[in-house]
């Protein structure tokens, strides 16, 4: 294929990563699992980098799920902290490259002191006209379609709706991230191969990628990759990573 053939139109739109493995990568060096979650945070920002030059449109990041509550309170704690932490230094530079923030999820289970923080990262960037990171935090696909069909019954109830009204269309409106594209690619680390109650409907045409490298190493080369099999997969076939790279900055 020439560079030339190779359209930004043949780029995923809408990117879906189940950030995974963490706790293994500590583990293989002999650290504690929070040691990896520190260190994912480096990948989270490379990935939001590389899809940035890209010119993909949005990027949902799985960074705690409605089942992680499970998890040891200590291991909880810290990436709550994490969370805050990571809130409060990286807003400003998200802002600054004109990306917009938003935390997908449950939100009224975190503390108010994350609940605040997550409002004012979301009302700085709310104007934004970038990519759209959307970071999955208490959140679960069962959750999500849940509060849709929750708010649609309330619609009924008050006759704003009448049952017969309801269809897929209606449905997808009061999902989050209604106002961007389904998910076209998925992405996986750490070589598991389920989707561990993350989007359930926005997957429906998903392609979906697992790699078995664990998320902490995951960098510009990996995404550009995963990439690289998604234009492939959708029968453009011979594309390379090169050529790829070849459209990063080149919007
Ligand atoms: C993903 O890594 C991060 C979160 C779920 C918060 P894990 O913590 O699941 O790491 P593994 O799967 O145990 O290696
Ligand atoms: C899924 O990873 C959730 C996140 C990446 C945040 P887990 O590691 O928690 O998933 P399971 O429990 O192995 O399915
Ligand atoms: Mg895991």
């Amino acid at each position: 294929m020439q560079k030339s053939q190779l359209s930004v139109d043949a780029l995923p739109q809408h990117i879906a990563i189940i950030m995974d493995g963490n706790g293994r990568w500590a583990k293989a060096q002999g650290k504690p699992r929070v040691f990896g979650h520190k260190n994912g945070v480096a990948a989270v920002r490379k990935t939001i980098s590389t899809a940035t030059r890209l010119g993909i449109k949005a990027v949902t990041l799985f960074a705690f799920s409605s089942e992680n509550w499970r998890r040891p309170e200590e291991e909880v704690g810290v990436l709550m902290e994490l969370f805050i932490t990571v809130l409060s230094t990286e807003v400003k530079r998200l802002h600054k490259n004109n990306l917009r923030l938003r935390i997908i999820g449950d939100k009224s289970r975190f503390s108010s002191r994350l609940q605040k923080k997550i409002a004012e990262a979301e009302a700085k960037t709310a104007q934004n006209t970038g990519m759209v990171i959307n970071i999955a935090a208490n959140y679960g696909g069962k959750w999500d379609i849940t509060q849709a069909m929750s708010a649609l019954a309330q619609k009924v109830e008050s006759g704003e709706l009448s049952s017969g009204d309801i269809n897929e269309e209606l449905i997808t409106q009061h999902l989050t991230m209604s106002d961007i594209p389904e998910v076209d690619l998925l992405i996986r680390t750490s070589g598991e191969c389920r989707i561990s109650n993350f989007m359930l409907w926005q997957l429906a045409y998903a392609e979906m990628y697992f790699t078995p490298i664990y998320w902490p190493e995951f960098g510009e080369d990996s995404l550009v990759e995963a990439v690289t099999w998604f234009v492939n997969r959708e029968r453009r076939f011979g594309c390379t990573g090169e050529q790829i790279k070849a459209l990063m900055d080149n919007q």
